[in-house]
């Protein structure tokens, strides 16, 4: 373990009592990010639990029931307790983190968690270990229907292995939904490995170029990006460290897919959203610019297609056509052009 792993560790163990010892707005959800589902579930979660959550976002993605989800960094286990809920008794909820008093904090709720949603048995599971090596905790290849993570991986020291992880032990179809930390630039080396803006999920945030980098060289070829919200430093300290970058939380969401491609491709295929998706009766979006109207059909690239007809979301749409025929790029241009490699701050990788 390296030294700004246990600068870490030592943050979350010993420095942070609960939420308001945090010294910056980076860890802080915004409520506009809860979905209707996750509103109903929190008065179900205990209070000592919700103190402890540092989460930046909401990564709770739809259509949960039956799955198996594994949530990296699960702290004192906010979001695996709502996704144990989400998931029903059929299904069942894996957290990782490496920071023991986070994990003791979880593990201590768990019976009470359990009767306050009326299940016989717990169908949640605590690792104690790291999210760069799975496999080391006995987390299989192609296991998981869905992989969250709330403000975790701007801490790792090695994204590239965390996303090569996520993508191993992703079933195909399976998804990737997480809300992070990025910057607009890449931070130097003195506020990267100060503790407290480590901690404080600012030193280790991932640039969004880079990120996308990272994302397409593990196997996530198109991801999308579901919301973006400014951060406010507040506090002048922390500010005049790394007051130079400009910082956001997004939520993301990607799919192991083979097939998918670098730029959006026309193959005429037409999706259509059948409104059953718990809490989206009107229009369910996919992505921050794919809004899917209940009832109306709309013409879909084929990475898009894809989304929706080879994972569980083919559960909600019906799609039309295949990649039979080909009608050129979908209105992206050609490869090398700017919107082809379009910035997350255009949106996210699709077009
Ligand atoms: C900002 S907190 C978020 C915790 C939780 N997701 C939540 O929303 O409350 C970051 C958590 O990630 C854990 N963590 C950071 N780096 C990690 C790593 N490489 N492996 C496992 N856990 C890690 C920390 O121990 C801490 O509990």
């Amino acid at each position: 373990m390296d030294k700004l792993q246990e600068s870490i560790k030592e943050y979350y163990g010993r420095t942070l009592g609960g939420r308001g010892d945090l010294q910056s707005g980076a860890c802080c959800c915004s409520p506009d990010a809860l979905s209707d589902e996750v509103k109903a579930v929190l008065p179900l979660i205990a209070d000592e639990v919700m103190e402890r959550f540092y989460g930046c976002g909401s990564p709770i993605p739809p259509l949960l029931d039956g799955a198996a989800v594994l949530d990296l960094g699960c702290g004192s286990g906010r979001d695996v307790y709502v996704a144990a809920k989400l998931v029903g008794e059929r299904g069942r909820v894996v957290g990782v983190d490496m920071t023991q008093e986070q994990l003791d904090v979880a593990r201590k709720y768990e019976d009470e968690q359990r009767a306050r949603f009326g299940y016989e048995r717990s169908n949640v599971t605590f690792l104690h270990g790291y999210i760069e090596d799975l496999g080391s905790l006995g987390i299989a290849d192609a296991s998981m229907d869905v992989v969250i993570s709330n403000c975790v991986i701007n801490l790792s020291t090695s994204k590239e292995s965390v996303f090569r992880e996520i993508h191993r032990v992703l079933k195909p179809g399976g998804e990737l939904y997480f809300s992070d930390v990025f910057a607009d630039r890449r931070i130097p080396d003195a506020p990267r490995t100060d503790p407290l803006l480590r901690g404080e999920c600012l030193g280790g945030a991932m640039y969004t170029e880079d990120f996308r980098r990272v994302m397409q060289g593990v196997g996530f070829t198109d991801f999308r990006c579901l919301s973006v919200r400014g951060i406010t430093i507040g506090n002048s300290e922390i500010e005049k460290k790394v007051g130079f970058a400009n910082f956001t939380e997004r939520t993301i969401r990607a799919f192991k897919l083979d097939g998918l491609e670098d730029i959006c491709e026309d193959y005429g295929q037409v999706a259509c959203y059948d409104g059953c998706i718990e809490g989206f009766p009107h229009y369910f979006d996919l992505d921050d610019h794919h809004r899917f109207y209940t009832g109306k059909p709309m013409l879909v690239c084929g990475n898009t297609a894809s989304m929706l007809t080879d994972t569980r979301y083919a559960a909600a749409f019906s799609v039309m056509g295949d990649r039979s025929v080909h009608f050129g790029a979908f209105g992206c241009g050609a490869p090398g052009d700017a919107a082809v490699s379009a910035p997350l701050d255009g949106g996210s990788s699709c077009c």
